[in-house]
């Protein structure tokens, strides 16, 4: 497919920056597929998009709703130029003497291997589609800004600063989010050569429902958090959006296996 739209996929599309972001690629022209747990938050987002979209109702914790995800995306829209993973939650807040297991298994369960199943089937869905080489002149100024010098797509997963350094009493949150990093540079490193593209973002503190949910946990959290950012606040999610979109254009074709932090110079 050398001409038509871009295709975007989002995990996580049913809130906070994975709403956003649907919403800036439907901005940039792209038809967006926005995926999320609950179905009813995915159709809304879509009803926000300036351009098609599709809702799917997708577990990304569970192989065979990931790859049903894919091929709905696809069987609709016939390919997938670029896929941002930010379905995530936050679990508990305990240390870890106190931190319940199951939870534990639930936080990994969505946040690292709903990661690595998206990519999986991200990647395999990429790997036949055929390389798009563009015109840099002929492309200029389009909605399509993914397609250039022969590739086959353009992965962003969604990582947190909690996956550069530590988060007391969000153990699975924070080892969840730097095994991302070591997720996003080694699949990277891998399909390099194949015209795929995969990088992260590590957003601060952003001010979405995750947010609201961790201030319920720890009371004193926005003081203490928009203190820690020396621009004195946190982000909004269309901030996060604008880098993800980006990471996803063809104004960074070199870049691959990174992780671009987000966080008001934290
Ligand atoms: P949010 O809670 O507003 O949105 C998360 C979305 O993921 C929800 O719509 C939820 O239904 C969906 N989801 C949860 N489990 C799912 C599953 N198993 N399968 C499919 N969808 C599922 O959260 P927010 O803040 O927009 O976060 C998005 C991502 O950004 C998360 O990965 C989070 O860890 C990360 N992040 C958030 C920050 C913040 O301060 N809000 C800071 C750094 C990273």
């Amino acid at each position: 497919m050398a001409s038509g739209k871009c295709v975007a996929l989002v995990t996580g599309g049913g809130s906070g920056i994975g709403r956003a972001t649907a919403v800036r690629f439907a901005e940039l022209g792209y038809h967006c597929a926005v995926a999320d747990i609950d179905e009813a938050s995915a159709r809304e987002t879509v009803g926000m998009l300036k351009t098609p979209g599709l809702a799917v109702q997708v577990d990304v914790s569970n192989t065979a709703s990931v790859q049903a995800m894919v091929d709905t995306t696809v069987k609709q829209f016939g390919r997938i130029d670029c896929a941002f993973n930010n379905a995530g939650i936050e679990g508990a807040r305990e240390k870890i003497v106190d931190y319940p297991e199951d939870m534990f298994d639930r936080v990994m369960n969505v946040n690292l291997k709903g990661m690595w199943l998206c990519v999986k089937y991200e990647v395999a869905q990429m790997l036949k589609q055929e390389r798009v080489i563009s015109d840099p002149a002929k492309w200029a100024g389009k909605p399509d800004l993914c397609r250039f010098q022969g590739q086959r797509g353009s992965i962003v997963n969604s990582s947190s600063i909690a996956g550069l350094d530590s988060m007391p009493e969000f153990t699975p949150y924070c080892a969840s989010k730097w095994g991302i990093i070591g997720l996003t540079k080694t699949v990277a490193q891998e399909y390099a050569k194949d015209g795929i593209r995969v990088n992260a973002v590590c957003p601060g503190t952003t001010d979405t429902p995750m947010r609201g949910r961790f201030e319920a946990q720890w009371p004193d959290w926005q003081a203490k958090t928009d203190a820690s950012y020396p621009v004195g606040r946190v982000a909004a999610p269309e901030e996060v959006a604008e880098a993800v979109v980006w990471l996803c254009s063809d104004a960074c074709p070199f870049t691959t296996g990174e992780y671009l932090n987000i966080a008001g110079g934290r």
